[in-house]
């Protein structure tokens, strides 16, 4: 568990295109994918291979970094079932997930509203723990908290003594919802309780952010969400520094070949009146480090043929090669 950088699961943000590039970028020591919503249904190879197609190539993406399933659900019965069907497909491990805010997904039990209860999330792990083979990590994402962090340490002492092999700890509560800060100083407090290794996560956008969640935190396992996202060689950066080695940042036009390759991926996952939702949003997201993304982001938005875009987006690759 030294010094791993974890891509973090979003859904409908890091899709496997978004994996793919990101990995191999590079710098990731593993990721997990969205989440998969498990009813009371056993869910077919067909649903979990759209989510993981690099479950067909032994759960790794083209780069080799693996990818770990994501489950989310509130029936311990049916998520042991989910979870063992992953794991004789191959899953190097499965996830389970106690943090996610939707409104859909709280009504029905699911995501953060499990942190109320502190017991179901116990015997959750501990149904999907004793159905999956003991050679592969039952895994659990936790925020802290619904409304507030009044059982947090509950939670995560449920977690843990229920079998969890890790545990990434989201630092804000529910209603904090995605608003900074992050509050570090909790998963301190959290890893202080438990016995098994925690992973810190939240509002890691740079190299600094990157030092002091681990400083505050304690923890050297650090996941990233959307700092990837929007500086997608935020990892190899780190893996340099750590080398000794010159940092050599990406440049807005490097970035260029990498965007025009997640279109045509993201072209072969949905129809033409999808995709470039998925670039747009990619190129607003990117404005927080990139000004450049901006006007990019303006060309896109008054495009609404996926064909051009991603020409657009080739020729830019191309101009840079040739420059
Ligand atoms: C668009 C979006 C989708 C997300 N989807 C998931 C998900 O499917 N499963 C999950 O456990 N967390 C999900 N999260 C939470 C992230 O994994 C992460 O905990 C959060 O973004 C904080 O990390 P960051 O500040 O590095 O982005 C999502 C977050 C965002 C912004």
């Amino acid at each position: 568990m030294t010094n791993l950088i974890v891509l973090a699961p979003m859904e409908g943000l890091v899709d496997p295109p978004m994996r793919d590039i990101l990995t191999r970028i590079g710098g990731i020591d593993w990721c997990v994918s969205e989440f998969m919503r498990v009813t009371d249904v056993a869910m077919n190879r067909t649903t979990v291979e759209r989510f993981i197609p690099e479950m067909n190539q032994g759960w790794k993406t083209r780069a080799g970094t693996p990818v770990r399933p994501q489950l989310l659900g509130s029936d311990p019965h049916w998520l042991a079932v989910n979870a063992a069907q992953l794991a004789e497909w191959g899953a190097p491990a499965v996830d389970l997930n106690f943090g996610c805010p939707a409104k859909t997904v709280n009504r029905h039990g699911g995501g953060a509203s499990l942190l109320r209860e502190p017991e179901l999330l116990g015997e959750i792990v501990a149904r999907v723990r004793a159905a999956t083979p003991a050679a592969i990590p039952v895994t659990a994402k936790m925020r802290l908290g619904y409304h507030d962090t009044s059982l947090a340490l509950d939670c995560a002492q449920a977690l843990s003594s229920a079998g969890a092999a890790e545990i990434v700890v989201h630092a804000r509560t529910k209603l904090d919802g995605y608003k900074p800060p992050a509050h570090w100083e909790w998963i301190a407090r959290i890893r202080d309780a438990v016995a098994v290794p925690v992973i810190a996560n939240g509002e890691v956008w740079d190299l600094d952010d990157y030092q002091r969640i681990r400083e505050v935190s304690g923890c050297s396992a650090v996941m990233i969400g959307r700092g990837l996202v929007v500086k997608p060689d935020l990892a190899r950066q780190v893996r340099r520094q750590q080398a000794g080695q010159a940092l050599d940042v990406m440049e807005w036009e490097q970035l260029y070949p990498w965007m025009a390759d997640f279109f045509t991926q993201t072209r072969t996952r949905m129809a033409d009146r999808h995709s470039p939702g998925r670039i747009k949003q990619w190129l607003s997201l990117m404005t927080r480090t990139y000004p450049q993304a901006r006007e990019l982001f303006d060309q896109v938005r008054r495009n609404t043929c996926a064909e051009s875009i991603e020409q657009q987006l080739y020729a830019l690759a191309e101009s840079r090669s040739v420059a």
